[in-house]
């Protein structure tokens, strides 16, 4: 692999390993999604479980005793288990959920941080056949309780950290019968009948359970995502995504037999669930799963102890790493032999930088939660234009298109948009909001919300966002729901909140703020309502930079207009302002 002009050139025979996608042109061509199922295992009745791919396949056959997971945890505990134990664990679990009364299509909830518990209880949640929702650690009582309220959550697994924030908003879920408390480091007994315990549930279970024969289009796992307005909304995926997990950890992060995979999302958030369980133990391939902080010593030292050779990781991670002075070469690094990349857009420098620090390049890829799997990739054997979110994964038609659904020609900047019928893993719905899930589709295309360009080669090239939406460190944010939060504070009377450009994190959540009459605008105060974002919506949801002003932009029908806020913050024209009010 060399890096000549402006291109990573590959030579697909000096990789460690041949790619399981040799001839991109040729299986672009060829594959279809049908032939494809030949990868997932349907019962006799035509039925089947995510759940029973993931796990019980593997704990059948031949692949029992491999390792599915490595875990360490935050005090450097380790655990380790074969399919055939997780088999039987998640197994347990579906026992305790059906005890418990869950069943077919009832939302249980897991808020957990990194640790085994959280990849079993979501599968037995998928084997009895109910729709399992990830919350992020980070998050607090506003978004738990958007989150919970909305899908009418019946049952939520945490921990004693955790639980106290559940405990605050439980008088407002009229639908949460009980909370499962796992039993991993200290534990608090609070006395309510309605509360339970991992362990000593699990002792009382059988390891033998009777899974859930599910439909293709049978709701599986939701996740909620951010748009411009209004609250989060509930994605929703079905068991028969498994199918495109599958291939595109296969095709798009090249796992192999023997390797050890580690994908550093946090599985609060889709690519945590996509490939931290569906794809990874989808295919039977061993995952290491990493509850410790985030800091180079310790992600390298990850690497170089469970020997690690598939990595899938951020763009704000990488350029965490680049800017660190903790030497790559203090770590034995040589077991890498792909690392890839997710969520935002990946500088052409971190891909430069990989390939002089680790031998090797990271391939970016693109997707969403609401698309269930990646869509565009860099693969293993094409060649990788730094910059560039790579091609189509085969099976899925990707394009630029205008305003009217029509096609643009290469070179043009439009709007990203799918076949929707080409994409295997999409949403089935948005919950309970039949409206918004239609609003992504029109002309027959699901459009993204991104603005991008294909070039002459078919790479296509992220420009931005098309709306408000806001995507630090990778997580998208809504600016609504940090807006919301901070008028509850007593002195603001309104916010308007954007994403600013920054090089470490992607973007920024920059909030302007209006506040009372007489009250002093003070740096004081500035801390205090950051301070009030990340105890009352989530840790890492919190505006980093806040100005005072007078006035907000608005439209004359009292709408903020963000992007007059953003065009000033980067001194730019601020466009037409005809709609607003004076300003
Ligand atoms: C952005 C994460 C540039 C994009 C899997 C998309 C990216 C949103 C990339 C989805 C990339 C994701 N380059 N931007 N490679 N990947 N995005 O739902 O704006 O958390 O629409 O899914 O992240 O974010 P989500």
């Amino acid at each position: 692999m060399q890096g000549a002009a402006n291109i990573v050139h590959k030579d697909t025979r000096k990789l460690k390993k041949t790619p399981n996608l040799l001839d991109y042109e040729k299986t672009y061509k060829t594959f279809n999604w049908q032939e494809a199922e030949s990868e997932i295992d349907y019962f006799k009745d035509k039925t089947l479980n995510a759940a029973y791919n993931i796990v019980d396949r593997h704990a059948k056959g031949k692949g029992k005793n491999k390792i599915a997971l490595f875990f360490e945890g935050q005090n450097g505990e380790k655990e380790k288990h074969s399919f055939l134990n997780l088999q039987k664990l998640t197994n347990k679990f579906a026992n305790v959920l059906a005890f418990f009364n869950v069943k077919k299509g009832d939302r249980v909830f897991i808020f957990l941080p990194t640790i085994p518990e959280r990849y079993i209880a979501f599968l037995g949640i998928l084997k009895v056949g109910a729709v399992a929702g990830t919350l992020f650690p980070a998050f607090q009582e506003v978004a738990l309780l958007d989150r919970l309220l909305d899908s009418g959550a019946k049952i939520v697994i945490t921990n004693s950290v955790l639980y106290p924030r559940i405990k605050k908003i439980w008088s407002k879920l009229p639908n949460l019968e009980k909370v499962i408390i796992v039993e991993r480091g200290s534990v608090i007994y609070p006395k309510d009948k309605r509360i339970f315990y991992f362990n000593q549930e699990m002792k009382k279970a059988s390891p033998d359970f009777k899974i859930a024969h599910m439909k293709k289009d049978d709701f599986a796992y939701m996740l909620y995502t951010s748009g411009t307005t209004g609250k989060p909304k509930g994605v929703i995926h079905a068991h028969h995504d498994i199918l495109q997990a599958v291939w595109t950890t296969k095709f798009a992060l090249d796992v192999q037999g023997d390797d050890i995979y580690w994908c550093t999302a946090d599985s609060g958030w889709v690519t945590g669930v996509v490939y931290g369980i569906l794809g990874i133990w989808g295919l039977g391939g061993t995952s290491v799963i990493f509850e410790g902080r985030f800091s180079p010593a310790s992600w390298y030292k990850v690497i170089q102890d469970y020997k690690v050779t598939i990595w899938y990781t951020s763009p704000t991670a990488i350029r965490m790493l680049m800017g660190s002075d903790v030497a790559v070469k203090e770590f034995d690094l040589s077991s890498l032999r792909f690392l890839g990349s997710v969520g935002e857009p990946l500088n052409p420098e971190a891909v430069w930088w990989s390939l002089e620090y680790f031998g090797l390049p990271f391939h970016d890829n693109w997707w969403m939660t609401e698309l269930g799997g990646i869509c565009i990739a860099n693969f293993a054997s094409l060649d990788i234009k730094p910059g560039s979110m790579g091609k189509p994964m085969p099976g899925i038609k990707a394009a630029i298109i205008d305003g009217d659904g029509k096609e643009l020609p290469i070179g043009k900047e439009g709007s990203l948009a799918l076949k929707p019928e080409t994409v295997s893993s999409l949403m089935k719905t948005i919950w309970k909001n039949k409206e918004k899930y239609n609003s992504y589709f029109s002309y027959n295309w699901y459009i993204s919300g991104d603005r991008a360009y294909q070039d002459k080669d078919g790479y296509f090239w992220f420009v931005g966002r098309a709306d408000d939406v806001i995507n630090t460190m990778g997580e998208r944010i809504g600016p609504f729901e940090v807006e919301s939060v901070l008028v509850e504070y007593p002195e603001v009377v309104e916010a308007g909140v954007i994403g600013k450009p920054d090089e470490l994190r992607g973007e920024i959540i920059k909030a302007f703020v209006v506040l009372k009459a007489g009250v002093e605008a003070t740096e004081e105060l500035k801390e205090k309502l950051k301070d009030y974002v990340k105890k009352h919506l989530a840790g890492h949801a919190y505006p980093r930079e806040i100005e005072f002003i007078d006035k907000l932009p608005k439209t004359r029908s009292g709408k903020i207009m963000r992007r007059v806020l953003k065009a000033k913050e980067l001194g730019l024209s601020t466009g037409d302002t005809s709609t607003l009010e004076d300003y």
